[in-house]
């Protein structure tokens, strides 16, 4: 089978709230979205990667990113959109022609680790459509505009979800032709899936695999990049 990923990097980055775009930013001087590549560059069943970046970024990241660390997987890099779900939209449809199977995974989670990518490429074989997430440690409200708590799910049925995301090709470009002719706005990509009527199963990842997002962020990665060079 053939496996490609996708990495979409082209948000603003808002949160993070820094002068340079947040998958730029380096922890112990090397870019965050170096560590990101990486490890799919050496995980053996990946064959191409596509970065999606926003078009200003797309010359610094083939620069300073994709030759400067040398990676051979990455067979272009393509502009981003609007939203997160345009960005995906626009990898997807950059993957080579024999693409079986695809991972989508966020620019700024740099701690996924071999294992996740792995057991989500068996999960693709085994489901078609899985999603690697974590059980939840607090306790998730939900809250009206004025805040107001509404309702408390129970914990133990919650999973934050993370990334890779990873499907069958034909099944998620056709969840994503939808929005094409539709108006949906959606935050990961295995919702469309299940908007198809599609299952998707939910794999166990690890705490390490966060986000950068905020500030904060920077100081925990520096942490778990040191954890595991021990
Ligand atoms: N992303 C993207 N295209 C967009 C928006 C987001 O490719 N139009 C990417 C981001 O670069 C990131 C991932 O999707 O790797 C997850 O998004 P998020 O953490 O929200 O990043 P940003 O949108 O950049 O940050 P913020 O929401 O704080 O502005
Ligand atoms: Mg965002």
């Amino acid at each position: 089978k053939y496996v490609s990923v996708v990495i979409p990097a082209a948000g603003l980055g808002k949160r993070m709230k820094s002068k340079i775009n947040k998958q730029f930013i380096k922890i112990k001087n090397k870019p965050i979205l170096a560590y990101t590549i990486e490890k799919f560059e050496e995980c053996k069943y990946v064959d191409e990667i596509v970065v999606v970046t926003r078009k200003e970024e797309m010359e610094f990241c083939k620069v300073e990113v994709i030759e400067k660390y040398g990676f051979k997987k990455v067979k272009g890099i393509v502009e981003g959109g609007k939203e997160r779900q345009d960005s995906v939209y626009n990898g997807l449809l950059a993957v080579s022609e024999n693409c079986d199977i695809v991972l989508i995974h966020d620019g700024a989670r740099p701690f996924v680790s071999i294992k996740n990518i792995v057991d989500g490429i068996k999960g693709v074989l085994e489901y078609k459509a899985c999603v690697i997430g974590v059980p939840v440690k607090d306790t998730i409200k939900k809250v009206n505009d004025q805040l107001d708590v509404v309702d408390t799910p129970k914990r133990s049925e919650l999973w934050a979800v993370q990334t890779p995301q990873c499907f069958d090709y034909n099944l998620i470009l056709k969840a994503y032709r939808r929005l094409e002719n539709e108006q949906i706005h959606v935050t990961d990509d295995s919702n469309l899936v299940e908007l198809l009527g599609h299952k998707v199963k939910m794999i166990k990842g690890s705490y390490d695999n966060i986000k950068v997002t905020t500030p904060e962020d920077l100081k925990i990665g520096e942490v778990i990049l040191e954890s595991n060079q021990k």
